[in-house]
């Protein structure tokens, strides 16, 4: 198993509820290295060319509202097998459904409003990295 990059979005939910230091713990004690860091906002552009993947869902215009409500913190990791094992800390996308000791099932209002995004395969990680991220950045 070789080191892998991952990218991760503390969402405006969290940020706002000053939640963004306890999930970032989370994150390190996992094993992640922080490659990038940031704070931003997104604009409607952003964030719905960001789950364009999204568009035809009936939850895509409420996501992109959500997503652009208020600042996010933009994260590149890495770590061994990074890709899948950050969507195992995060727990499942409904917090119902999240297992314990998971970021959303601690801090996740409900499968929308649910703190933390992470990519879903090492493509889609390239993509979403290259989104917010220079190469030059990447430290
Ligand atoms: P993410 O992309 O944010 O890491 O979340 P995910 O892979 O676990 O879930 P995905 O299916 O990609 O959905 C993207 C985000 O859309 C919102 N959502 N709302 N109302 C709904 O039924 C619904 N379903 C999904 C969530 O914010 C989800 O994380
Ligand atoms: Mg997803």
């Amino acid at each position: 198993m070789s080191v892998e990059r991952t990218f991760s979005i503390i969402k405006p939910d969290a940020v706002a509820a000053g939640q963004a230091g306890e999930i970032l713990a989370m994150i390190q004690k996992a094993g992640f290295k922080i490659i990038g860091l940031r704070m931003t906002r997104l604009t409607e552009l952003q964030a719905g060319g960001f789950y364009a993947v999204h568009k035809e869902r009936p939850f895509y215009q409420g996501l992109v509202k959500f997503m652009t409500e208020g600042p996010i913190i933009v994260m590149a990791l890495e770590r061994e097998d990074a890709v899948k094992g950050l969507r195992e800390v995060m727990g499942a996308t409904n917090p119902a459904n999240a297992a314990e000791g998971t970021i959303r099932k601690r801090f996740a209002e409900n499968i929308e409003r649910n703190c933390i995004h992470g990519s879903d395969a090492p493509e889609t990680a390239a993509v979403e990295l290259a989104f917010f991220f220079t190469s030059a950045e990447l430290l």
